[in-house]
């Protein structure tokens, strides 16, 4: 049985409800939030419940399980903006609470994390609870969104941290809503899409007709990824330039997927602000892989943030996304160069070696590269400098050959894409 007393009724003290397990489905919750203008700005219908275990006074454990929320209030739920993210705060019983945020950036909004708290204090919820208190469980989702897309999910969806049970069904929600209108575009969580239809990636392409057992005992032969010129134009200027090799390297089940862009049959696109800007390339594989630099310091730039979507063998989409990277760094109105392979490393899962790399994200003149920062060269690497004096500039151009030594470390598959 789960009980919940509810917020004080006049003249009738508190009003105790009291549920049947099974004999009552939870309720839908439903937010519509709006702004200062009255515009909304987040929509928001979802369906949990919470199972949490607690020790007893009798030092045995108990479980009870939360799925009707009453007549909940949403303080502190918040619109948001570019700098302080979004917000859906809900409370319910006495002392329980639930919150999520979301955070916007260029072309994406994510659900960062849910945070759910519970009164042990609460003796008709815990009534024999041995330690009574508000406890917190927090989890970081990092779960993003295309901007201006509502997300749907109406499959089951868990979370597990610190033994309590979190379900969500039914979920429908649009942070950061446009013009106050919830978007007709529905971005499905990968349960519910069900028509994927696009050529997976495969573990490995190296047929092994001996054996279908480990795909990881036939290292590939290492191929350098073909160097692809991206740029990105603001009205009729270019505004972002990047030239680069890139490889994937995605490790899915214990099992490294090494994936070479082709640049041959890689779209791109993106869009230039003052402060960010973005290149998002995409393929039959390939969702979105999007790049977005940042401005720190209003002097530098530097590669902020790689979001991810592929389609993996199975069918499903796997997503990966850091916002908090510090790569590429170079002053505004250079370039930031680097030829010899560098990784950049998004996730324990997913990492980007790049080739024979030159981007310039900001301050594009006339459509061409700027003079280059080059990256800082490691130990295991032979310089020769050679030195060239450049006719009337009196410019001095350094070129540094790098010459990589030492082995590289040996990976499952190999595919082009
Ligand atoms: C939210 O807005 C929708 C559409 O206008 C409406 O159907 C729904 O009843 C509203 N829900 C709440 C809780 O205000
Ligand atoms: C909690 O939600 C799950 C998933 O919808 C459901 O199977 C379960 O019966 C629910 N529990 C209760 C007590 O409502
Ligand atoms: C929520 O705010 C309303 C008024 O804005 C207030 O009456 C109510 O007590 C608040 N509820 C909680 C749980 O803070
Ligand atoms: C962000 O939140 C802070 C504190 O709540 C507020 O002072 C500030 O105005 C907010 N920023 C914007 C852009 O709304
Ligand atoms: C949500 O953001 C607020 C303000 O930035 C922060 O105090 C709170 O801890 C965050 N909650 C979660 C669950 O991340
Ligand atoms: C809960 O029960 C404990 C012990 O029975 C009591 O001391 C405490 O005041 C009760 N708390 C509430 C909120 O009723
Ligand atoms: C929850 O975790 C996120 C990141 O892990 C953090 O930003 C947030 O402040 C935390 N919220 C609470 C209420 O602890
Ligand atoms: C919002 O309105 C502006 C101006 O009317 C328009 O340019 C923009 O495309 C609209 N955005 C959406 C998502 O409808
Ligand atoms: C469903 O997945 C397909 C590819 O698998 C994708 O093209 C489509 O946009 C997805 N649909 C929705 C509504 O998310
Ligand atoms: C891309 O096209 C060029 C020119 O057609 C060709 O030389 C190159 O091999 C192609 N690259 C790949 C990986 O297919
Ligand atoms: C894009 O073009 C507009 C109009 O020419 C200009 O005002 C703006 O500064 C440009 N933005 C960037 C980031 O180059
Ligand atoms: C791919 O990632 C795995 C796991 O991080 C690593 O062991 C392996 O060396 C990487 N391979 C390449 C070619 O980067």
């Amino acid at each position: 049985m789960v009980c919940f007393r509810l917020s004080p009724v006049p003249g009738s003290g508190l009003v105790l409800l009291c549920l049947v397990l099974g004999a009552v489905s939870s309720y839908a919750l439903e937010l519509n939030l709006t702004d200062s203008e009255k515009a909304l700005c987040l929509y928001a219908k979802w369906q949990m419940n919470f199972t949490i275990p607690y020790e007893t006074t009798s030092k045995s454990y108990k479980t009870v399980t939360i799925s009707n929320f009453g007549t909940p209030t949403y303080n502190g739920s918040i619109c948001g903006d570019n700098q302080n993210g979004s917000r859906i705060a809900v409370q319910f019983g006495s002392g329980f609470s639930w919150i999520v945020n979301f955070t916007k950036s260029v072309s994406v909004y994510s659900i960062d994390s849910i945070s759910f708290s519970y009164n042990t204090g609460d003796n008709t919820t815990f009534p024999d609870a041995k330690d009574k208190g508000i406890l917190t469980v927090n989890e970081s989702v990092a779960f993003k969104i295309p901007l201006n897309d509502i997300f749907r999910c109406n499959s089951l969806s868990t979370l597990v941290k610190n033994d309590v049970v979190q379900n969500y069904w039914d979920v429908h929600v649009q942070a950061f809503v446009q013009n106050g209108t919830v978007s007709t575009n529905e971005y499905l969580c990968e349960k519910d899409n069900t028509t994927t239809t696009v050529a997976p990636i495969v573990p490995t392409t190296v047929p092994s007709p001996t054996t279908t057992s480990s795909p990881t005992t036939t290292p590939s032969p290492k191929e350098k990824p073909d160097v692809g010129s991206y740029l990105v134009k603001n009205g009729s200027d270019t505004c972002l330039l990047a030239t680069m090799g890139l490889q994937l390297n995605v490790t899915h089940d214990k099992v490294a997927s090494v994936i070479n862009i082709n640049p041959n049959v890689t779209g791109y696109s993106g869009s230039c602000h003052p402060q960010t800007a973005l290149l998002r390339l995409n393929s039959s594989n390939i969702k979105y892989l999007d790049f977005v630099f940042a401005v720190k310091n209003e002097n530098r730039f530097y590669l902020k943030e790689v979001n991810v979507s592929m389609y993996l063998a199975n069918g499903s989409v796997f997503s990966f996304a850091n916002n908090n990277l510090s790569y590429w760094d170079a002053p505004l109105g250079s370039s930031y160069m680097c030829n010899k392979e560098q990784t950049v490393s998004v996730s324990g899962e997913f990492q980007i070696n790049t080739f024979d790399l030159r981007v310039q994200p900001f301050n594009v003149k006339d459509g061409k590269y700027s003079t280059a920062q080059e990256c800082s060269l490691d130990d295991d690497t032979i310089l020769i400098p050679i030195i060239v004096g450049a006719g009337l500039s009196g410019l001095i151009i350094v070129i540094v050959i790098a010459y990589l030594i030492g082995r590289r470390k040996s990976y499952a598959g190999y595919q082009t894409l």
